[in-house]
């Protein structure tokens, strides 16, 4: 297998993946196994792509990469892709990773429907295809160009694709139609969703926020409103709305304007006494991915009501009072991956990348323990027979 670490590839020992006839599935293919030039597997989109013949796992698919659970450990250490490092010439063979998003000047091209959220959102088509239509008009038109330069540098499968950018009397975005957002799903659909379910979500979310976060790319605005769900069943979810993102490498100002109930401490701390403006950054999303977290696990739109007003928010943290554990989650689970996150001090905070791969090591660990358990009842019970 092919592990990416940093900018860097490195052929894992046993990599039997890496043959004549057969990449390893990324674009940044082993130079060891192919020396003097770089590779595009054959098989990049693949969803049944598996990382190495010595492992018979379930490919498991993280940012744009899949592998198997047996070798998860390998790839958590990072997936970052950097274009530069690629031959321009085999671009070609990967527009839809790297395409920025078209420029829609003909308005004869779309067709917009009824407009619905006060006139900030309908579901029209683009060349026929159908497609949800964000409007900004007046003072949100700011948030397009936002969305249209953040929308330019990522793709990722948790992220909701954006299919172009319409800049005229409306500022207009265009992506790809979705049915719920998590809130209304959970009102909906919620009693159909398990722990298991629901810690999927929290993964797919730590994972595309690690990918943003690996490109300098602050959300500050996430939340439950915020994610859409993916796919009919219910499995996938993804990551919108980048109106209030910032790009570390570009932006010149880091102001916080997203939600106040998912504000980071030191935010609302120092907002309280104007004397210190406190900057975004990658900690306080990671604040609001905890709370994110809570609402996901307690499939839950509404905040306990004395975490909702920022004066409770900061009296509360600062006497050690936090969000309650959700009724379904484990205590460990609560209390060793997503308790950190609350910490006063954004430094004492786990980053995104901690946190995706404590995740997924738990979700690997319950697996396990299903497993395990599976079979000893099975002795058991061939025992007795
Ligand atoms: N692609 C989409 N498909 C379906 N509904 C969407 C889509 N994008 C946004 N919405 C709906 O519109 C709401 C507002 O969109 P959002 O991008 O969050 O804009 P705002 O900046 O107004 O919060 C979302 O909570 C969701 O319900
Ligand atoms: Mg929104």
């Amino acid at each position: 297998m092919c592990i990416i670490i940093g900018k860097e590839t490195q052929c894992h020992a046993s990599c039997l993946t890496c043959s004549e006839n057969s990449y390893c599935g990324n674009p940044y293919a082993c130079t060891n196994c192919h020396p003097g030039d770089y590779k595009i597997s054959p098989n990049f989109s693949d969803p049944n792509f598996k990382c190495s013949k010595e492992c018979n796992g379930d490919p498991l698919q993280q940012g744009e990469y899949y592998y198997c659970d047996e070798h998860v450990e390998f790839s958590v250490t990072g997936i970052d892709t950097d274009v530069t490092t690629i031959k321009p010439s085999l671009l070609t063979y990967i527009p839809q990773i790297f395409k920025k998003l078209e420029m829609i000047t003909n308005v004869d091209h779309f067709e917009k429907g009824e407009e619905i959220g006060g006139g900030t959102f309908s579901v029209g088509n683009l060349r026929g295809k159908p497609v949800a239509i964000k409007i900004a008009r007046d003072e949100g038109r700011k948030s397009i160009h936002k969305e249209l330069q953040i929308y330019d540098k990522v793709k990722h499968s948790n992220i909701l694709p954006a299919l172009g950018v319409h800049l005229g009397v409306d500022n207009m975005l265009f992506l790809t139609l979705r049915n719920f957002n998590l809130k209304d799903y959970f009102i909906d659909y919620g009693n159909k969703l398990d722990f298991r379910q629901l810690k999927q979500y929290c993964i797919q979310v730590a994972d595309a926020m690690k990918y943003l976060h690996h490109k300098n790319i602050l959300h500050c605005d996430l939340k439950i409103d915020n994610i859409l769900v993916k796919d009919e069943d219910g499995e996938e979810i993804e990551i919108s709305d980048f109106g209030c993102a910032i790009d570390l490498d570009l932006d010149h100002c880091n102001k916080f304007i997203g939600t106040q109930t998912h504000t980071a401490y030191e935010i609302l701390k120092y907002r309280q006494n104007q004397s210190i403006l406190t900057a975004a950054s990658k900690a306080s999303d990671v604040w609001s991915f905890a709370v994110t977290a809570w609402q996901i696990l307690q499939k839950s739109y509404q905040l306990p009501s004395d975490f909702i007003k920022p004066e409770d928010i900061v009296r509360n943290y600062e006497a050690g009072k936090k969000l309650p554990i959700p009724a379904t989650v484990a205590e460990d689970f609560w209390r060793y991956i997503i308790l950190p996150c609350f910490d006063l001090h954004p430094k004492a905070r786990p980053t995104m990348e901690d946190l995706h791969k404590s995740l997924i090591i738990k979700a690997i660990v319950a697996k396990l323990r299903a497993y395990f358990v599976f079979k000893t009842l099975s002795f058991q019970l061939t025992v007795n027979i």
